[in-house]
């Protein structure tokens, strides 16, 4: 069924030579994305595994566990992190339904899509519910403890996504600690990552800051253009960003409160390329640069100057603009694409979203064409009369 690897390695440079005449650049992505589905108008999960691996991008983080989503990526390369919602968090706690949850959105899927962490909760910290707080901890032990006895525990990892709010103090970074008043819930929490070590997630947005205080914050040091950086007087580090500022804050946090041993992770970064009047940077040229220069930090394997040999780990918000998320005009428009796959800026990551009739799924009624996809904006369909 298969071209010889001859025939393959012939055509392809050819035609996409003949196709789009443009330089193909190879990059390495290792940039993480959230892959949030608040919006009515946004292609299959089918055509959207066909868009990330034109881009290269092999990790993805839901909100949920979307098995479209999931079943479309099956064979694919692609880790995803996946989601328990707020809203069930208090139902985890109760060990039949965590395994029950189990049953129903991992091991369906295990090892063919790439499962390899689950997000209890999200930003649970930012809002006010207590209830919610105080069940965070015993629904990620019972999850944890529904994977050990399914033997996947060394494969997926349990954790909860943060709301970078929940630090008390973040400036200078070496000096950052968590709120005193969430430590009956975060002082276990971080006990549990340590024992079951996995990874700390941070929600980190520089926007926010710059939003809230634009006359005084640096809008080069946010959008990681050349400045002359901040010095921590403690430490003597330089920091020329504030992402990194942040996550070292957090790193000083879990520190502090006696776990030198956590990784700490961005589940999301991101800035909004359109705003209200009031929504001061949420520009298309700044959310070009912010996540432009991310990329390129990403791509060269840079570590915060607290840890400079850790590469920073980071999933960008977000894949797509989502029209229905609730909120001001920001809310809706972090994406990286549009929903018919062209970028809302150029930072070079020009994907390619295959057409409606073309997508993977539609395919199985094609069973003898093979659809190869260039990395620019160009396909080749080969289909054999046998
Ligand atoms: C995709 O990323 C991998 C490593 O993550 C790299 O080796 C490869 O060259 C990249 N390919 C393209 C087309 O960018
Ligand atoms: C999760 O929450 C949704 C919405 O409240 C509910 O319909 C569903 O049954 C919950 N799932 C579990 C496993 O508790
Ligand atoms: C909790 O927060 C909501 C909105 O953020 C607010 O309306 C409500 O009054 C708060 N409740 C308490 C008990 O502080
Ligand atoms: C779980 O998290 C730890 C600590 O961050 C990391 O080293 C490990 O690779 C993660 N496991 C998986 C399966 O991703």
């Amino acid at each position: 069924m298969a071209p010889t690897q001859g025939t393959c390695c012939f055509l392809l440079p050819v035609l996409l030579f003949f196709l789009s005449g443009k330089v193909i650049q190879t990059v390495d992505l290792s940039v993480g994305i959230n892959y949030g589905q608040i919006a009515n108008d946004l292609p299959s999960p089918n055509r959207v595994a066909s868009l990330l691996r034109s881009l290269n991008i092999s990790r993805v983080k839901l909100y949920d566990a979307d098995q479209n989503v999931l079943s479309a990526f099956l064979n694919t390369d692609v880790e995803f992190i996946i989601g328990i919602g707020n809203e069930n968090v208090s139902a985890m706690r109760d060990p039949a339904k965590a395994i029950g949850w189990l049953e129903q959105h991992v091991l369906p899927y295990l090892p063919y899509t790439k499962i390899t962490c689950i997000t209890v909760g999200n930003e649970v910290f930012k809002g006010n519910d207590t209830t919610l707080m105080a069940n965070l901890l015993p629904a990620m032990q019972s999850v944890y403890q529904s994977l050990v006895s399914l033997g996947l525990d060394k494969k997926v990892n349990v954790t909860s996504a943060h709301s970078l709010d929940m630090l008390g103090n973040s400036y200078p970074p070496s000096a950052g600690s968590f709120r005193q008043d969430l430590a009956v819930y975060i002082q276990p929490i971080l006990n549990f990552h340590s024992m079951t070590k996995s990874p700390f997630l941070i929600n980190a947005y520089p926007y926010f800051a710059y939003q809230g205080n634009p006359s005084t914050v640096s809008l080069d040091y946010v959008l990681f253009e050349p400045n002359s950086g901040v010095t921590d007087p403690i430490t003597n580090l330089n920091y020329d960003n504030m992402l990194y500022a942040q996550i070292d804050a957090v790193y000083s946090a879990v520190k502090a409160w006696g776990h030198p041993d956590i990784e700490v992770r961005i589940s999301e970064t991101g800035w909004p390329s359109r705003g209200d009047s009031d929504e001061v940077g949420a520009t298309p040229d700044n959310a070009a640069k912010y996540n432009g220069n991310l990329l390129q930090r990403i791509a060269m394997k840079q570590g915060t100057p607290l840890k400079p040999t850790v590469p920073v780990d980071i999933h960008v918000f977000a894949l797509f603009n989502e029209d229905l998320k609730p909120g001001p005009t920001s809310e809706r428009n972090y994406g990286l694409f549009y929903p018919d796959g062209t970028p809302v800026y150029n930072i070079g990551l020009q994907g390619y979203l295959p057409p409606m009739m073309i997508s993977s799924s539609s395919m199985v009624s094609y069973p003898n064409c093979l659809v190869y996809y260039g990395y620019c904006d160009t396909f080749l369909i080969i289909c054999f009369l046998f």
